[in-house]
C-alpha cells in the first residue's frame, strides 16, 4: 500500500484547492490511499515563540504524519503569481527545527497541482515551489502537469470539483504519480 499526504493550501471554506484534494481521495488508484489534510489551525510563524514554546502541537501532528507517508501532495492556490503567504507559512513551520527536515522531507517524494481564478491555473505558484522544494531537498515529480485554470466554472458554491475533464486529468496525474512514488520508495 502507498500512503500519500496532501495538503491543501487554503483557509477558505468552499476552497477549490481543499475540493481538489477531496476529488483526489476519491480518485486514487488501487492500493494507494491519500490523507487529506488543511493548514487551519497553524499559527503565523514567530521565532520568538518557537524559542520560548517549541514548534506548536498542530504542527508537529502534520510533521509525524508527512514522515509516515510515502509522498507528500501539495495542493496550492495561487496569490499574485506567487505561493499564498498561509501556506508558505505552514510549511515554514513544517520545516522547523532544522534537525527534524531529514525525516520530514528529505528525499521524500513530492506532487503539486493547484486550482486558481485566472487564465493560468498556479503555473507561477506551482513554479514558485520549486526553490522551496530543493532546499527542502524533497524529491518533486515532474512527470504530468495539473494547472486547473478557470476554477469558478469547474467547482461548484462548495468548492466541490464537478469537471469530468478535470477529474479524468487527475487520476492520470495520481496514477503517475503514486507509480513514481512506488518506484523510489
Ligand atoms: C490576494 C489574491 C491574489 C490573487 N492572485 C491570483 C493570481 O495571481 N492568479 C490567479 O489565478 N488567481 C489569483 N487570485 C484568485 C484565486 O485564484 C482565488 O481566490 C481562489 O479561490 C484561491 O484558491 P482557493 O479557492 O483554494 O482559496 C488571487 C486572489 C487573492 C485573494
Amino acid at each position: 500500500m502507498i500512503t500519500l499526504f496532501g495538503i491543501a493550501g487554503s483557509l477558505r471554506k468552499a476552497s477549490y484547492n481543499a475540493g481538489l484534494l477531496r476529488a483526489a481521495v476519491e480518485l486514487m488508484p488501487e492500493n494507494a490511499q491519500l490523507e487529506a489534510a488543511t493548514i487551519e489551525g497553524i499559527p503565523l510563524y514567530n521565532a520568538d515563540v518557537e524559542t520560548a514554546e517549541g514548534v506548536p502541537d498542530v504542527v508537529e501532528r502534520i510533521k509525524d504524519r508527512i514522515a509516515a507517508a510515502d509522498g507528500l501532495l501539495l495542493v496550492t492556490p495561487e496569490y499574485n503569481n506567487s505561493i499564498p503567504g498561509v501556506f508558505k507559512n505552514a510549511i515554514d513551520w513544517i520545516s522547523r527545527p532544522p534537525e527534524d527536515r531529514i525525516r520530514v522531507f528529505k528525499n521524500r517524494a513530492v506532487g503539486i497541482i493547484g486550482a486558481s481564478a485566472g487564465p493560468h491555473g498556479t503555473v507561477f505558484s506551482q513554479t514558485a515551489w520549486l526553490p522551496v522544494l530543493r532546499t527542502l531537498a524533497m524529491r518533486p515529480w515532474f512527470g504530468k502537469l495539473l494547472y486547473v485554470n478557470g476554477a469558478m466554472k469547474l467547482f461548484d458554491s462548495s468548492g466541490n470539483l464537478i469537471d469530468d475533464a478535470i477529474r479524468s486529468r487527475l487520476k492520470s496525474y495520481l496514477e503517475g504519480f503514486v507509480a513514481f512514488v512506488r518506484e523510489n520508495r
